[in-house]
């Protein structure tokens, strides 16, 4: 064959990244800088992500100022409040800290810029515009475990408001609101499986083989 090919050690590395790579919920954060060369290589990442037609759909607001990150996280702690409501039943959901908004160096917001002419690939199904964006997260997830940097990924935001706050344009969305730091451990299973939250779910209950049809 033509092209890099990849030697048997090298898919273990690839593989052992995937393995270890965790979202930081929020509590192992530490106080220490992103030195910028490192994260170029993460944006580089990011940048590298397929999309399609290869429109590159994502415009990335890199965030250190820390008194625009006070205002990203009033904005959290109002929709928290929500979402404590909905989960009243389950107390469990208050002792999560679901955010590392202004315990990390970096936040990154991501997001998904439409374009005004027809894209290749895209029109038929308009979602692949955000999903090529959730892409390029995967690309900066993967080599930030392997710069041994933590994320963690804040949904729980009004959606209009950090656009306000970060003056985007408005035809933007809003994909994804990353806070990035080094941490003091990765755990081996997600920390939401760690607080009995979630479990995770078996391979066979949720892969089909030729369809969904299992009487044939
Ligand atoms: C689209 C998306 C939104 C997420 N939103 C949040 C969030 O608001 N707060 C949070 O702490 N984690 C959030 N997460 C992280 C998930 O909770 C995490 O990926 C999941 O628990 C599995 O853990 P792992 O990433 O360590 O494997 C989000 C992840 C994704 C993919």
């Amino acid at each position: 064959m033509k092209g890099r090919y990849f030697e048997e050690q090298e898919r273990q590395v690839l593989e052992q990244i995937i393995r270890h790579r965790r979202t930081e919920l929020g509590k192992n954060f530490l106080n220490r800088e992103i030195p910028e060369t490192v994260l170029n290589r993460l944006i580089w990442a990011a940048l590298k992500a397929p999309s399609v037609g290869f429109s590159q759909p994502w415009e990335f607001v890199i965030i250190r100022d820390v008194s625009i990150r006070e205002k990203i996280k009033n904005c959290f702690e109002a929709e928290n409040e929500k979402a404590k409501q909905i989960f009243k039943d389950k107390p469990l959901y208050n002792q999560l800290k679901l955010e590392g908004i202004t315990n990390t160096p970096v936040n990154i917001a991501m997001f998904y810029k439409p374009s005004s002419s027809p894209i290749l690939g895209q029109t038929s199904m308009e979602k692949t515009g955000p999903y090529s964006v959730c892409l390029a997260v995967q690309n900066l997830w993967l080599m930030a475990r392997a710069e041994n940097i933590g994320v963690g990924w804040v949904s729980i935001l009004d959606e209009k408001q950090v656009k306000q706050i970060l003056h985007a344009p408005s035809e933007n969305e809003l994909v994804a609101y990353l806070c990035l730091g080094y941490v003091k451990e990765f755990t081996e299973r997600p920390q939401l499986e760690i607080a009995n939250w979630e479990r995770p779910k078996s391979q066979e209950s949720l892969i089909h083989y030729e369809s969904y049809n299992t009487t044939l």
